[in-house]
Formats: structure tokens, sequence, C-alpha cells
């Protein structure tokens, strides 16, 4: 009792959120609260009470807030604001596992874990790197990182009687908690526009819309990179699989989505998912991200090209001209560029006939839980998740079988060099950011050194990476943040 106590107190604002599990009365009542606390927000967005335009470009276009923020004041008080945020996503990552490991119960969330919150910062830090934003349109890196923040109390609230279908959105979780940690009399000196701008970038990341302001815009060009390439599909999978009673991972024998795919709402298949997402991404801004967005566009053309050429005759659709069904349910032919494809065929290279094997479920399923696992921070999986994902396994014909080895292989391959990548980010965040980016990269270098083996790096294995990043991003004068 005393011990739960003192779990509840590192929780600070937070507290409210995680005294009891799952109760359906409680349940409502949150989902109450965060439907009418985002509708009021997002009216007054629309009414102008509350003002989140400036422009979709890296320039700032107000100067007080840009001072503030680059004041003492300002950036003591946001870096005590990342501290502060930082800690809670710890703490409360730890009572969830503690739980979890007492219950038996998954509760850790799949897709959604400390390592996804790690790969959101590096991904922030490599925004800020490659587009600049000025003034305190720098500071999206506070967003960006937290964006997800719903997703723990999400994971809380996992119980047999609460399926997936029933969760309430996890911006507006997200919303809930970041409101209530600004809300808090130490950070009354932050102003009132500025934290307008972090809530508003939370609560529309995930709409199927982009949202309005510069920071909504970054938040999501950011989040969107885990979408794609090796980390989008293993997060797909797990997340679609795990979740997912009636889980499927591919292509229904019925050809159902051999000409059309419908609106990403309406697919609840894994490697069907993953391939809308290849062919309808929204468009995000920056220009310079955008080069960064075309490798990982390539990584994922590669990764269905893997799945495809175990059986290439009953797969030739995934990259075929598709009919494609839109969030405004406005049909359109998707082609992939060809020059696209042609990269992606030569970076999955001449030779790959030794990824095709033939494993049993299980044999699968020990790879993909290996792969899900094995980042820090990742969430464990319990027997009874794994339990589920065999069945799912099982149900695969040895094509599919073969195919989803494959994806497997060469996902877990490209996904280790993106590691390396986010890692040399990170470091260069360390030596030459400024106290904000550093405060964001600190605690997550941990986290990606524990990941990426230091002799990949260094001896050679990394060199393709570090080529690349370098290439990427080189900036001859560093980058120095304004904030
Ligand atoms: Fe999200």
């Amino acid at each position: 009792m005393l011990n739960e106590k003192i779990e509840l107190n590192r929780l600070g604002v937070w507290q409210k959120y995680f005294i009891k599990p799952y109760d359906q009365e409680s349940y409502g009542i949150l989902r109450a609260g965060a439907r009418l606390r985002t509708d009021n927000f997002l009216k007054d967005v629309r009414d102008k009470a509350i003002n989140i335009d400036d422009g979709f470009d890296s320039a700032s276009h107000c100067p007080e807030l840009d001072k503030w923020v680059e004041s003492e004041t300002g950036q003591t008080t946001l870096t005590s604001l990342l501290e502060e945020l930082q800690d809670l996503v710890k703490s409360s990552f730890e009572l969830l596992e503690d739980r979890q490991t007492k219950t038996r119960q998954q509760l850790l969330p799949i897709g959604h874990d400390r390592w996804q919150m790690a790969k959101d910062a590096a991904e922030a830090l490599r925004y800020l790197e490659m587009e600049r934003p000025q003034g305190y349109k720098a500071a999206f890196v506070i967003p960006t990182a937290f964006h997800d923040l719903g997703r723990i109390l999400e994971g809380w609230m996992m119980d047999d009687k609460n399926p997936h279908t029933n969760w309430i959105p996890h911006a507006q979780l997200s919303f809930l908690m970041l409101d209530d940690v600004l809300s808090q009399q130490k950070y009354q000196a932050i102003p009132k526009e500025l934290k307008n701008h972090f809530l508003y970038a939370v609560l529309a990341h995930s709409y199927s819309e982009n949202g309005q302001s510069y920071m909504s815009r970054a938040v999501q060009a950011c989040d969107r990179m885990q979408l794609i390439g090796p980390e989008g599909i293993f997060r797909t999978l797990a997340y679609d699989v795990c979740y997912n009673e009636q889980a499927v991972i591919g292509y229904p024998s019925s050809k159902k989505f051999a000409d059309e795919l419908p609106i990403l709402h309406d697919i609840h298949e894994a490697i069907p998912g993953y391939e809308y997402i290849a062919r309808g991404m929204l468009e995000n801004i920056g220009a310079s991200h955008a080069r960064w967005r075309q490798e990982l566009h390539i990584e994922t053309l590669a990764i269905l090209m893997a799945y495809q050429g175990a059986e290439k005759d009953r797969n030739a659709h995934i990259l075929a001209p598709k009919l494609l069904r839109d969030a405004q349910d406005v049909v359109r032919e998707h082609r992939f560029c060809p020059e696209s494809l042609d990269q992606a065929k030569s970076k999955l290279g001449q030779n790959f006939d030794h990824i095709y094997l033939l494993l049993s479920p299980k044999e699968l399923l020990d790879e993909v839980v290996k792969e899900l696992q094995r980042p820090a921070g990742a969430a464990s999986l319990t027997d009874r998740t794994k339990a589920h994902f065999l069945s799912s396994l099982i149900s695969l014909d040895e094509g599919e079988r073969k195919s989803l080895c494959a994806m497997v292989r060469v996902a877990g391959e490209l996904r280790k060099q993106q590691e390396q990548a986010d890692l040399l980010v990170i470091e260069r965040a360390m030596v030459i950011g400024d106290r904000l980016t550093q405060a964001i990269a600190r605690p997550n270098l941990d986290l990606f050194v524990t990941t990426v083996p230091s002799n990949d790096v260094r001896s050679g294995l990394g060199a393709d990476t570090q080529k690349k990043s370098a290439d990427i991003f080189h900036r001859p004068e560093g980058f120095a943040l304004s904030l």
C-alpha cells in the first residue's frame, strides 16, 4: 500500500489517471471529459479565440514569442518542462511494467512503447537539423517527442472488457495529460500562445487530415516516419495483429485488395494497411526533410518487394497501379514512380533467394517477437499476446509464411541501419545542440546506445549509414538553434 502511494506520487499531476485499473464507469467519465475539453479547444481554434495560424514555413512571424523563448526564463522553463515530461513518461511506463509483471496482462502498449517515444525524439532532432525552424518554431521538438503520451494511459486501461474498438482516441488523452502538466503554477510563465501551439499539435497529430499550423504539420511529418520503412512494418504488424481479435496479416485470397484499396480505416489487415500508407501518404511539410522521407519510401518499397517475391504472380498487384480511396472518399488511381521502384530493387539486391525460407508458424513467431522486443525500452509481450500472434500465423498458408519471413528479414536489417543513423543524430545533438536540444537528446541516448551495438557504427558495418547521414545532414556551419 505504502509502495503504491510512493509510486503514484512520482506521477505528479498524472496520479489521478493511474489510481485504479479499467472500469467501465470511470472510463466513461474519462471519455466524456476528454471529448468536452478537446471539443471546446477545437471550437476556440475554429472561432479564432485561439490562434494557431503561423504559416507553414520555417520562418517565425512572431517576434514576441521568439523573444520569450530565447530569454533565460524561456530556456530554463522549457528545459524543466522537458525534464518533467521525461520523468513522468519514465515513471508511468515503470508503473505499467510493474503491473504487467504482476498480472501477466498486456499493459505495455505494443508499438507505442518507450522505444517508440525515443524514435519520435530522434526524428524531431533530425527534422530540426534538416529544416531549422526559426525562433519559437524550433520548440516543435516538445510536442513531437510527447505527442503519444495518451498511449501510456491507453496501456494502463487495457482490459478484456475494453476492446480496441472502444478506446478513447489517444490524441485526446495526450492533450489532457499535456494540458495538466502545462497548467501547473510553475509553467505560468510560458505564454498562452505557445502552450496552445503545443496542445493543438498534440491533438491534431493523428487525424487523417493535415494540421493547420506549422508545429502540428512538423509533428505529423515526424510521426509518419514511424509508419513507413522498417520501423513502420514492425509497428504495423505488432499493432494490427496484437490488438485485433480477428487479426489478419496478409492479403485475403479473395483478391479483395487486388484492384482497389479502401480507406485506411476500413483495412484491418496488416500488410495491405502498410501498402496503403506507402501509396496514400498525405503531403508533409519540410523540403529538406523530404529527402529523408524519400529514403524511407524506397525502403518501404524494398520491404513490399521482399514480401511480393515469394509468390510473384499472386502478389503482383502489391506494387502495380491500383485504385485508392482517400479519407474524403475520393477514388483515384495510384502508381508507384518507376525510378523509386528501380531504386528499391537495387537496395534489395540481386540475390535475395536466401531470405525465402519456409519457417513453421512457431519459428516465425520467435523471429518476429525477437525483433519486436530487441530495442531497449520496447514493450515485452505477454504469453497471451504471443499466443494470439501465433494463432494468426497459423492461419497463413506456406506462401504467405515465406513472404512474411522475407519481409521480416529485410526489414530487420534496414531497421538496424536506421537505428545507427538515429544514434548519430542524437550524438550530434548532444555535442552541438543547445540546452533544449540536449534535454531532448540526453534521456534517449542511453536507449539508442544500448540498442545499437557500438562496433556496428565504428567498424564499418554502419559505414553506408554514416555516409548517408553525413550526406543528408551535413551543414558546414553545424547547427545551433536560436532557441
Ligand atoms: Fe499517435
